[in-house]
Parts: structure tokens; C-alpha cells; sequence
């Protein structure tokens, strides 16, 4: 039997979420939510998903020639797990109303850790999950720190992590966010994205900053980390060719900056042209004694993606051992 899932927010991250569970062979989409009768609420309808809104916004979806099937709380009712992908301010309201209806939830990373005591990475804590009935998938920036310090920390131990995430100031369908001409240096230090991935390696000593730039394309991150161990600049690069979802690639090979890395994701044929994976320069990783120095870029509206797949996976018991999940949900996507 198929776990059904629904999805409350079709936006940029339930939309993909939705594409990820249709491919899977062990999970179903039982329904997906929109409040406003726009172009993503008839691609919905297009792709064959049930189409559910808030109770008050029936008549609004019926005028615009949208056929619905029902409330989100109908949703909510056919569902044994959601994932919720609505924006921030709903998630005690909604946290409230799948508690009563004694279901399983998980929330992205806009959410605070302690709305639901457990965070999710895949390869990092994979278990924490297992069984529960809440639990969230960090950030996307948190997503990418976690997949590639996870393993270097596992193989040489990380003593200090310092690192600078330069923000993408909108995803490429917002057309109100900026800056458009400008670089805004986010000015509470340390940034929230350090305490964030150690929602989930509590151990890691890491400090953040963060600049918001104009482009819609991807974050990049520049880590400084400082190791216990001094392994070789090839060793670091083995390690992390072997991180799940993590994928190197080089300047010398015409890969010089988020834009063609986003080609690469378009001329391998990703739905949406998204790349799961965090890219790392291969020719920008470097070891000076014990400090190791690298670049890796974050597609922000992708890689939480699969993510959000392991997550059910784990809160459903659908597969104890976290390789074999991760691997499951990569080759369904073709990651
Ligand atoms: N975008 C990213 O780069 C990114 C990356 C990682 C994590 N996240 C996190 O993922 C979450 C969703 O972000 P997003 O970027 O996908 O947002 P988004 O594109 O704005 O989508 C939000 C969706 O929620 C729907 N919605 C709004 N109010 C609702 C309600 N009361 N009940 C049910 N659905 C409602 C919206 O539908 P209508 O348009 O019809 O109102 C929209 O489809 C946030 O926690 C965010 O921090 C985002």
C-alpha cells in the first residue's frame, strides 16, 4: 500500500515536492492546496493532482472555471502524512488542525526548529525521524552546509566552520523581491543559518554571515573550515565525491558560475531544469595545513526536494536504512 500524501502549498517548493512523490513507487499524491485561482492552480489540475482550497475561497476557484475537489480540511482527512509548503504565520494554525486530525506533518525550513523538536537531513540524521509525527526539513542553505560538512566532519572532525552564504534575493517566478542594484548585508550576526545546522550537528562549532545580492539563480557559499585532522586536498575531494547529492564540478571545464552550473541542470534534462545537488568547485577546494577552503552554490527551489522524500520515508517506516532510501529517491529522479 502506497502512502498518501498530500501537499498544502503548491507553490515553488510544493510543486516540486509533488513531481518528487508521483515518481516514487511507494508513495501517492492524494491532493495538493492553493488559496489563489492562479496559473499554478490550473497546472495542478493539468498534472492530475486533486485540487483542494481553504473553505472560503471555493466560490473564488469556481468563478475562475477551476475545478476543485474539496477543502484543505477534506485534504487533510484522505491524507496519512502532509507536507506543508506554505509560506510563514500558518504553522500553528495548520500544526493544530493535523494534530487534531491525528496526522503526520513535516515543514520546510521557514520554520523554527522548535515547532517541531526534530529537523531532517538526510544523510546526517536520517533517523531522528523515524516513526514521528512532526518534523521538519531545514533550509536550503542549511541543507547544503549539512551535505557537504556532514562527511568531511564524520572523516577528519571539523574544530571551527566559518563561513559566508551570498543569498539569491528572489526565486527566478518573483517578481516584487529585491535587491535589484544592490548588496544588503544581513546585519544580526551570527546569522540564523549556524544555530540551524546545528538543529541537526549539534557538536558542529560554526559562525555565519550572509549577503543578499541581485540574481535568482542559486546561493553560494564560501567555508573556511578549520580541521582537526590536515588530510590532503585530494582527500577532501574524495570524501565529498562520495557525500550523497553532492556533485563536484570545474572551472576548467566551463562550469565558472551559478549560470552554467543552472545549464548543467537544464542539458541533463531535470524537470524544471533544477539541480538537486550541491555543486562544489573541484578546482576551488583547498587544504593549507589544517584549514580547508571551498565554494559550493545552492539551487534553492531544488535541493530540499528529495529531502522532503526521505522524510516521509522515515516518519512512514518505509525503509530503515538511510543509503538505500537516499539511493531510492535519487534514481526515481534521476539524480
Ligand atoms: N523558495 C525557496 O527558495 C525555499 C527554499 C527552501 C525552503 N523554503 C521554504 O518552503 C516554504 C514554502 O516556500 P515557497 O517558496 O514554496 O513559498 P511560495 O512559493 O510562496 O508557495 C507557498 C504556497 O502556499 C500556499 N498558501 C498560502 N496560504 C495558504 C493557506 N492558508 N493554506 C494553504 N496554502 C496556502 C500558496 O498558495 P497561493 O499562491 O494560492 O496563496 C502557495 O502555493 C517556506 O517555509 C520556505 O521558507 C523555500
Amino acid at each position: 500500500m502506497k502512502v498518501k500524501v498530500a501537499i498544502n502549498g503548491y507553490g515553488t517548493i510544493g510543486k516540486r515536492v509533488a513531481t518528487a512523490v508521483n515518481q516514487q513507487d511507494d508513495m501517492e499524491i492524494v491532493g495538493v492546496s492553493k488559496t489563489r485561482p492562479t496559473y499554478e492552480a490550473r497546472d495542478a489540475v493539468r498534472q492530475g493532482y486533486p485540487l483542494y482550497v481553504p473553505e472560503g475561497a471555493v466560490q473564488a476557484f469556481a468563478d475562475a472555471g477551476i475545478q476543485v475537489a474539496g477543502t484543505v480540511d477534506d485534504m487533510i482527512a484522505a491524507a496519512d502524512i502532509i507536507v506543508d509548503c506554505t509560506p510563514g504565520n500558518l504553522s500553528e494554525e495548520y500544526k493544530a488542525k493535523y494534530a487534531a486530525a491525528g496526522k503526520k506533518a513535516i515543514w520546510q525550513g521557514g520554520e523554527d526548529h522548535s515547532l517541531t523538536g526534530i529537523s531532517f537531513n538526510a544523510a546526517a540524521n536520517y533517523k531522528e525521524s523515524w516513526g514521528a509525527q512532526f518534523s521538519r526539513v531545514v533550509s536550503c542553505n542549511t541543507t547544503g552546509l549539512l551535505r557537504t560538512l556532514f562527511g568531511i566532519d564524520r572523516e577528519f572532525g571539523v574544530r571551527n566552520a566559518y563561513v559566508t552564504i551570498i543569498r539569491r534575493s528572489a526565486d527566478p517566478n518573483d517578481s516584487k523581491t529585491g535587491p535589484i542594484n544592490a548588496i544588503e548585508p544581513s546585519v544580526k550576526l551570527p546569522t540564523h543559518h549556524g544555530p540551524d545546522v546545528q538543529s541537526i550537528m549539534p557538536w558542529l562549532s560554526i559562525s555565519t554571515m550572509a549577503v543578499k545580492v541581485p540574481t535568482t539563480l542559486m546561493h553560494v557559499h564560501t567555508v573556511v573550515a578549520e580541521l582537526k585532522e590536515a588530510p590532503t586536498t585530494e582527500q577532501v575531494k574524495e570524501v565529498l565525491r562520495r557525500s550523497p547529492r553532492v556533485r563536484l564540478v570545474s572551472s576548467r571545464d566551463g562550469i565558472k558560475s551559478t549560470a552554467q552550473a543552472m545549464d548543467l541542470a537544464r542539458e541533463l534534462g531535470r524537470t524544471r531544469g533544477d539541480m538537486f545537488e550541491i555543486v562544489v568547485w573541484e578546482d576551488g577546494i583547498k587544504m593549507v595545513g589544517n584549514t580547508l577552503y571551498y565554494y559550493q552554490a545552492v539551487n534553492q527551489e531544488s535541493d530540499v526536494i528529495p529531502e522532503n522524500i526521505d522524510c516521509i520515508r522515515s516518519m512512514c517506516k518505509l525503509e530503515e536504512d538511510p543509503a538505500a532510501s537516499i539511493a531510492k529517491t535519487d534514481r526515481a529522479m534521476g539524480i
